[in-house]
Order: structure tokens, then sequence, then C-alpha cells
């Protein structure tokens, strides 16, 4: 079978389908309104990866309180966003009912930024800190999520991703570094006991199942000492059985997929998006994948992350077979060899978000491909609205206008 049978193919997730195996990741672009809500600008990005014909999509990291944040300008899912949120998802299901879109609910905890909101911890971490979260406030938390669940329903949301990556609250808990002894922390037991209730709760909320779908993006590994997937609280050693063991809880109660992530933007930023000179780090994230699908059930959709560095023929990665190695042919070999369902484009769905439109118009040339410089990223981090700054003129713009401010 060629690459484009392969990446056009259909996949059930759930009771639903994806029509093909193209998965817009979650990116936070910083343009959401002062209440949190989707922008003009927000809208156009998610309209685009619907023409554009990704067969799955995921709302891009979403808060569910507005009390701790990473970003200024975060999309926000509380009471008071639920008519916004429900006319941006209709405009979306306007353009094609037939795409799922799920929502990526999370809390920032120890990442969140202490000059507009609360920065809170399970336990301090070397250079970030925050004030120590309780057992009740951990409740709460929960209870933020499970309520942000139903909003997401209500809203017209297809189903939940769990983010349990990248080193956000998801992570900081389970990680061994919390060995801190209270209801979340030292024992798995405990540290998993946030990631089973959050399941546990938001599926009772929405009655999730086949058509309401739960699932999460997980780091498997954190990459740093303590870190998720490490042997112990301070141990530098790599060991997967708790991030194994997480995912078969998940499954569990009730997730249909999972997205493999690795890293941590506070620690090992380069682990979750592959720079340009190091794009073999790509390799790794198949490699975790691959594991993921070995561990979960036979129907369970395993995503798996980390395509942009592949580009097109033009690409800096070493490979024994240079013409198998562009993003297509390595994302078809992915799925054809069992390592994963569906292949997760972040970076590249800002740079060209209709790559899969492009793909099956035979328009492959017309192509824009990421080249990771990571520009988009930089917008990020200065909470800036995020585009891609190499080929979207009013981001190549700010991203100028931001580096003159910063000379001064
Ligand atoms: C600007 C930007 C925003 C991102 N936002 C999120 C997010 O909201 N949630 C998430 O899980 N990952 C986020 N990521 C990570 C990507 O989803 C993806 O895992 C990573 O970039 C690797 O995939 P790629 O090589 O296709 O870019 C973000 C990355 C960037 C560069």
């Amino acid at each position: 079978m060629g690459y484009k049978e392969t990446l056009l193919s259909p996949v059930q997730i759930g009771g639903l389908v994806s029509r093909n195996r193209f998965f817009a990741q979650p990116m936070e672009c910083v343009d959401s309104d002062a209440e949190g809500n989707p922008t003009e600008k927000t809208l156009q990005r998610y309209e685009n990866l619907y023409k554009g014909k990704f067969g799955f999509v995921d709302l891009e990291a979403i808060t569910v309180t507005n009390e701790s944040r990473a970003r200024k300008t975060q999309l926000e899912i509380m009471p008071r966003n639920e008519k916004a949120l429900t006319k941006f998802i209709r405009a979306l299901k306007e353009i094609d009912p037939s795409i799922p879109i799920v929502f990526q609910l999370t809390h920032s905890g120890e990442i969140s930024k202490t000059e507009f909101s609360r920065r809170v911890t399970v336990k301090p971490l070397p250079g970030l800190g925050g004030e120590l979260l309780s057992d009740e406030d951990v409740d709460t938390i929960i209870d933020n999520f499970a309520e942000a669940a139903k909003i997401a329903q209500a809203a017209g949301a297809d189903g939940i991703d769990l983010k349990f990556c990248h080193g956000y609250l998801g992570s900081q808990i389970l990680r061994p570094y919390n060995d801190r002894k209270w209801k979340y922390g030292g024992s798995w037991e405990n540290r998993s006991r946030f990631a089973y209730d959050l399941m546990e709760r938001i599926q009772r909320a929405t009655n999730a199942g086949k058509n309401f779908i739960l699932g999460s993006k997980l780091s498997l590994w954190e990459g740093f000492p303590g870190g998720c997937g490490s042997a112990g609280p301070d141990s530098p050693l790599m060991d997967l059985r708790e991030p194994l063991d997480l995912v078969k809880g998940l499954e569990e109660r009730g997730a249909c997929y999972f997205i493999e992530s690795l890293g941590n933007v506070h620690a090992s930023r380069n682990f979750v998006e592959a720079v340009q000179n190091e794009p073999y780090l790509s390799y790794l994230h198949f490699y975790f994948a691959n594991l993921l699908k070995q561990h979960v059930r036979p129907e369970t959709v395993v995503i798996g992350s980390s395509f942009s560095p592949f580009q097109g023929m033009k690409n800096k990665l070493l490979a024994v077979e240079p013409e198998k190695s562009s993003l297509f042919a390595i994302g078809a070999m992915c799925i054809e060899d069992g390592m994963m369902d569906m292949i997760g484009l972040g970076r590249q769905s800002l740079a060209d978000p209709f790559t899969p439109l492009k793909l099956k118009e035979g328009r492959e040339e017309e192509i824009r491909y990421c080249t990771q410089c990571m520009n988009c990223e930089e917008l990020m981090r200065r909470q800036r609205p995020v585009g891609c700054v190499l080929y979207n003129k009013p981001y190549t713009e700010s991203f100028r206008e931001m580096r003159r401010l910063l000379k001064g």
C-alpha cells in the first residue's frame, strides 16, 4: 500500500471515526480574550484545521481554573465560558460535522506564571517553587476538571484529553519526585489517585462512552531525575513500570486513545519538541509510541508525536533510505508496522494546516513544511498570540516587533 492510502484510511476511536490518520496536536496559541474565550484569531486557526481535513482535532490546553495558568490569554473552561465555547464548536461543525474534536483539559500547577496568577506545587522543584497544595486544594481541582468536562460536552465537544504531559499539574502529581506524604503523594497508589479519580469523575459527569471519548496525552518519560518514568524521587534511571501501569488504569476507567509524548517544558524541552539540530529525538518518540501500542488493548488508539522534523524530502535526519524518511513516508511506515494508529502534527499544523487536504488532492509540492525555527514557541513563551512566523505574515510582523521591543 502506498503512503497516501495508509494515511488517508479511516480509523475508529471509541464510537467515533477519524476519516484519516492525521491528528492535529493541541497547540496553545495564547489568543483568547480577557475571559479566556476563543477570539476571531482562535476560530480562524481551528477553521483552517477543519478545512485542511485533519481527521481528529485536539483543542489546545484549556485551563480549568483562572487562578493558576501558564499564559495570560490562555483558553479557559469555566461556567462563564460555556456560551462562547458552544458558539465556537458550532462554527467548526458547520465546516465539517464529521471531524471529532476533544478538549485538552489542564491545570498548570508549578508552571503557572506568578506575574498574573498563583503558582502552586505538589513539592517545590528547583527553579520553580510555588505554594504547597493541600489535599483539599487538589479535591477542589478535581471538581473543577469534572465541571469543565461537563461544559465541554454541553458545548458540543466530542471528548476529553487529560493533560498528563510536559510537566503540567497532571505530570507533577504522578512523578516519583512527589514523595511528600499526603493524599496525592508518596506511594504510587497515592500519586496515581489524582489521575484515576479524575477519569472516574469525568466518566460519571459526562456519561462518557462511545460518543464522548476519553483519552490522555502523556509524557511517559519526563527526562530528569525524579520525573515521570524515573526509578525514584531523585533517580536518573528510566523505569517505565508506573507510566505503563497508569495507561492500563486509565484504560480500565474508559480511556480509548493515548497521545504519546515525552519531556518537560521546564527541565527537558527538547524532548517535547525536537529542535533543528537534534531532529533524531523524533526516533525516541517512535520507540515510546510503539511501547504504548504494545501495552494497550488492540482497539485503543495510539497517536505518535514529533513528526514535524521529517518535513518533505529535505530533512536533517539520517535515514538508510532517505526517500523513505519524509513525513508522509515515515508516518505511513509507523502505522503499517503497527507502532501507532495515527500521526500527530504539532508545529507542522501551524506551518500548513492544509497538509492532509493537499496530500489528498495530490498537491504535495504546495505543502509548506515546518523548519523547527522555534519562533512559534518563542511567541508562546513571551505571551504573544502564536502562529507560524515563517509562513504567516501577521505573525512574522508580530515576531519582528517583539524582537525590536526586547532590544529596547
Ligand atoms: C507553540 C506550541 C504550543 C504547544 N501547545 C501544546 C499544548 O497546548 N498541549 C500539548 O500537549 N502540547 C503542546 N505543544 C507540543 C505539541 O503538541 C507537540 O507535542 C510537539 O510540538 C511535538 O510535535 P511536532 O514535532 O509535530 O511539533 C505545543 C508546542 C508548541 C511549539
